[in-house]
Parts: structure tokens; C-alpha cells; sequence
């Protein structure tokens, strides 16, 4: 009997020390890293040995996670210990400077974060409000600004405990040996490292940043917290990032993890490449479907005439794929010299290294008065759409494309209206308002602007109600993206 005990006891120490032994890891890339981690969502591991956390594709989430549980607080104790941590991060941009929504290094009490939320959730969180039953502790690297969480601009690194409102955030950069601060464009496709190391004595947290393989002296941000009451014994480390209307495909290259001392720095020389892009360039997304289709309802157009380009157009007017799906765009070469008055030149705008900019005005472009809004709205959706959405939509693509410059919003600001970050913007002054009359102001919605505002608003009046009113354009855009593989 006594033998019996003793041999238990033994087993349940040598269990308790297996468990406990992986203190420290150390990934150069993950070839062989599968049986270690825990991913989920979209995430993968590429040909090349890099965690590609998302792709480039529209609201998704994708987690890795170190498989064991990590202990931070030692058996009898109730003090999170210190812990260090090092990795090698790449977001590359679905377009040029516009991605997301970015990535989090999470320490959680679950590595199962299925009922999470992507975009400006980060996959962490699966709705604001509701009280998520584990704690956590994130440090972000978030490229879009969100209004609901007080981000305070488009590319910051921010301290997250239990929720995304940052407890502490500042511009993503880092500092030279001079102490002087340089900004870091997160997604810009560049590697960058990222250093987060805990002292439990002083109960500060620290974040450094770099674009280089050296650990720089000073940290990014600073954060006096004490973790005890935040982790439970055991928590899961590891990553998640989303995607949002724009995207990022967000890669992890190597990764260093230490409770018994400093995580080593990654040489970033040794780290695996990236996968090459992908080959099949994916269509014109909304940003593009939506200017496209407006100009079938606003047809008033700025010219831009390089000589060479209405030479070919004249003698070689050739019909793309793309063009008979989005609808006419191209203006024959007798269209343009009418609308701009033989190329007059009161109607030229200005010149230079790329030729000539005329004003031009075709001849039905007060078409809206007579036409019917249902007509921008693509015929594939059978009808099935979200009013507010589409007249959001219409709403931006009429800003976008209107006379004057001052009127028309930047990419961003149509991102966060897309992002539903902004409500929809009120007035929509029509395309022309100003040439009519230079001294009515956007915003105020008499005349013209009020009657072209109704105009805009009855779109709200065509949807079929009764069949899938909550269905919404944006999302039965996302699935036939999701089905690509
Ligand atoms: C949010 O997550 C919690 C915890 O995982 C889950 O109980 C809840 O059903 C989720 N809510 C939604 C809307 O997914
Ligand atoms: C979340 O928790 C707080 C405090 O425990 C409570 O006051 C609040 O009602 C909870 N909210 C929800 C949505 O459960
Ligand atoms: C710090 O070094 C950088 C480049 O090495 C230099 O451009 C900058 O002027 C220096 N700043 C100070 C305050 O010396
Ligand atoms: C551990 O610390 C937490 C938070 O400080 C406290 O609520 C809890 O009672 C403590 N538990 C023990 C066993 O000391
Ligand atoms: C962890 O720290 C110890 C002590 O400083 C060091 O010997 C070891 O190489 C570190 N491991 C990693 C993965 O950084």
C-alpha cells in the first residue's frame, strides 16, 4: 500500500514537471512548428516557413497560439512571474497603404477563440459590450483607427488588458541608438521585430519596436501594471489578426518566448522569405465597383486628354472584359471635343508632364432628373440589399466623383464611412452645385441640392422588404470571396 502511494506521488511529480518544463521556445521560422502550435480561423503556414495569420481576404480572423499552456504563476503563488517575448512581424497590404486591420501578440486564458469578431476586433473579441468570459492581455499593432475604441490614429501600437480600448497607445516607431524617434509604417510591408518583456518586481511592461535585428534601448511604450489579477495560473500565448473591409495579409517569421530570462533577439537575415504574392490578381474590389457604377448616374466628367491616349482611342477602340461588366466609361474622341468645346481654352484646367487637363460637360448630364436610381444598383443582387447601404454607397460614389475637389472625400475617410466608423454622410451636394451657384455651401440642403438629395434617397424605397431585408451587400460579397478555396 505504502508503495502503491509513493509510486503515485512520483507520477504526479513527473507529470507536474513535464507540464512545467516548457518555460522557453524559440521558433526561426515554423517548417516544423505544427505540432507546437494551435491554429485557427484562416491561419496557416506557408511554403516557406512563415505563419500567414489572414490573406488578403475581406473580414476574417486567424489565431496561433503555442500549444501548451504556459505557467505564470508558480504553484503556491499568486504573483505572475516575469516573462519576455520577441517576434518578427510582416503586413502586407491588400492596396498600396491601405490594409488591416492589424495583429495582436495575446496572452489569453483559452486558445479557442472561434466566437471572435474580425475587423476592429482583431480576433480577440467578439462584441464590444459583451463581457468575454476569459481575460487577456494584448499588445496591438493596429493599422486602422477605430472610433469605438478611442484608437488614436491608423498605424499605433497599443497595451490592451480585457478590452480593445487601449489602456495605453502611441504611433507605431522606434528609437535610434540617439534617442531620436522614428515613425514605423506597420503596414507597409516591412519586417519589423517587436520586443515585450514583463518585470514582475517592478510591474512594468515594456514594448520596444525596431526594423532591425538589435534590441534598441529605449521602449516604444511603458506600462506600470501589475498582471496577477489579469492571468490565471496557466494562460495560452501566441497571435491573432483580422481583416476588415480592407485587408492585410499579416505574417508572423519567427518568434522567441522566455519565462527564465531575456528572449533572444531574431537576426533577421535568418528568418524565412515571405510567400510570393499571389498570382490570380482578385477583381476590382467595391472601392472600384462603386466609383464604376456611379458614372453610369453622374456622367458630368473631368477630362483628362494626354494627346497620345485620344489617338489610340480614335483608331483603336478596343473593348475590354472588364469594361462591357462595369458599364461604358470610355468617351469617344467627337464626345470629348464637344464637351470641352473643341478643346477650347477657356476650358483648360491647367498642364503638365502629362499633358493637358480639360473641363468638359456631356450633353445629358442632368440625366439624374429623368433616371432611375434602381440602375446603379448591380442586377446580380436580385434585388436582395440593404437600403442604408446602398444609399451609403451612392452617397460616397456621388461625393467621389464630384466637381469640385473640396467636396470629395479622401480614401480614408470612404474606408471609416465603409467601416460604418462615420455614419453616412448627410448632404450629398449634387455633382455640379457648385458651377450652378458658387455661393450655396455643402450642407445646406435647399434648391438643387435638396432636390437631388430626394432623388439619392428614394433608392431606400426599391429593395423588396420581405425577402432578406437584414442581408447586407457586404458581407454576400465576403462569401463569394471565401468560397475562392
Ligand atoms: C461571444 O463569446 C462568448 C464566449 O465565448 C459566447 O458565449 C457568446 O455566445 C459569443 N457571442 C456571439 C454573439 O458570438
Ligand atoms: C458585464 O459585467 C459588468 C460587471 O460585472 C455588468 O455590470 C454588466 O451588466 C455586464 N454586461 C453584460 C452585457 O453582461
Ligand atoms: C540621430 O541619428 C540620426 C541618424 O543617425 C540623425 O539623422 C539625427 O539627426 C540624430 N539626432 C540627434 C538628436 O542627434
Ligand atoms: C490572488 O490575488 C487576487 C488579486 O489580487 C486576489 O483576489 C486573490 O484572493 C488572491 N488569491 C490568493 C490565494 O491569495
Ligand atoms: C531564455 O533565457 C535564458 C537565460 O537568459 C537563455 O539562456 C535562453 O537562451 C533564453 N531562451 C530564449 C528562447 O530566448
Amino acid at each position: 500500500m505504502e508503495t502503491f502511494v509513493f509510486i503515485w506521488l512520483l507520477l504526479i511529480c513527473f507529470t507536474h514537471l513535464a507540464s512545467s518544463t516548457t518555460q522557453d521556445f524559440s521558433f526561426i521560422g515554423f517548417k516544423e512548428a505544427s505540432p507546437n502550435l494551435i491554429l485557427s480561423g484562416v491561419a496557416g503556414i506557408a511554403d516557406t516557413g512563415a505563419i500567414r495569420l489572414t490573406t488578403d481576404t475581406s473580414r476574417m480572423t486567424g489565431h496561433a497560439f503555442y500549444s501548451s499552456p504556459i505557467r505564470f504563476k508558480p504553484t503556491g503563488q499568486n504573483r505572475t512571474t516575469s516573462f519576455s517575448t520577441s517576434f518578427v512581424i510582416v503586413m502586407v497590404p491588400e492596396y498600396v497603404t491601405l490594409g488591416g486591420h492589424g495583429l495582436a501578440f495575446a496572452i489569453t486564458s483559452t486558445p479557442d477563440l472561434q466566437n471572435s469578431l474580425p475587423s476592429q476586433y482583431l480576433g480577440l473579441l467578439n462584441s464590444s459590450r459583451a463581457n468575454f468570459s476569459s481575460n487577456f492581455l494584448a499588445v496591438e499593432f493596429d493599422t486602422v483607427r477605430d472610433l469605438d475604441f478611442d484608437d488614436i490614429n491608423d498605424n499605433h501600437v497599443g497595451i490592451d488588458i480585457n478590452s480593445l480600448e487601449s489602456s495605453t497607445s502611441t504611433p507605431a516607431g522606434y528609437f535610434l541608438a540617439n534617442s531620436t524617434k522614428k515613425e514605423l509604417f506597420l503596414d507597409s510591408g516591412q519586417v519589423f521585430q517587436a520586443w515585450i518583456d514583463y518585470d514582475s518586481d517592478k510591474k512594468r511592461l515594456n514594448v520596444k519596436l525596431s526594423p532591425f535585428s538589435e534590441k534598441p534601448k529605449l521602449s516604444l511604450l511603458s506600462y506600470d501594471v501589475d498582471l496577477s489579477p489579469v492571468f490565471g495560473d496557466e494562460m495560452y500565448v501566441g497571435f491573432s489578426a483580422s481583416t476588415g473591409l480592407l485587408a492585410s495579409s499579416h505574417y508572423i517569421l519567427g518568434w522567441n518566448f522566455n519565462m527564465s530570462g531575456e528572449a533572444l533577439s531574431l537576426s533577421l537575415p535568418s528568418l524565412p522569405r515571405l510567400p510570393r504574392p499571389n498570382k490570380n490578381k482578385k477583381s476590382p474590389g467595391l472601392i472600384l465597383g462603386v466609383s464604376l457604377s456611379c458614372s453610369l448616374l453622374i456622367i458630368t466628367v473631368l477630362v483628362a486628354a494626354v494627346m497620345f491616349f485620344i489617338k489610340r482611342a480614335k483608331d483603336d477602340d478596343r473593348v475590354e472584359e472588364w469594361e462591357l461588366e462595369f458599364g461604358p466609361h470610355r468617351f469617344a474622341y467627337r464626345e470629348l471635343k464637344k464637351a470641352t468645346n473643341g478643346f477650347g481654352d477657356k476650358e483648360l484646367l491647367g498642364s503638365g508632364g502629362f499633358g493637358k487637363v480639360y473641363k468638359g460637360k456631356l450633353p445629358d448630364s442632368d440625366e439624374w432628373q429623368s433616371g432611375d436610381i434602381r440602375d446603379v444598383v448591380d442586377r446580380r443582387l436580385n434585388g436582395e440589399f440593404d437600403e442604408e447601404e446602398v444609399v451609403m454607397v451612392i452617397k460616397l460614389g456621388l461625393l467621389c466623383s464630384n466637381n469640385s475637389p473640396e467636396v470629395r472625400p479622401t480614401m480614408r475617410q470612404v474606408v471609416m464611412y465603409l467601416e460604418k466608423q462615420h455614419p453616412s454622410p448627410e448632404v450629398v451636394p449634387a455633382p455640379d452645385f457648385l458651377d450652378k451657384n458658387d455661393s450655396m455651401c455643402v450642407g445646406d440642403g435647399s434648391g438643387n441640392g435638396g432636390e437631388f438629395e430626394d432623388f439619392v434617397d428614394s433608392a431606400r424605397f426599391y429593395s423588396r422588404p420581405h425577402e432578406t431585408a437584414t442581408s447586407s451587400i457586404f458581407s454576400s460579397a465576403d462569401k463569394t470571396k471565401t468560397d475562392r478555396r
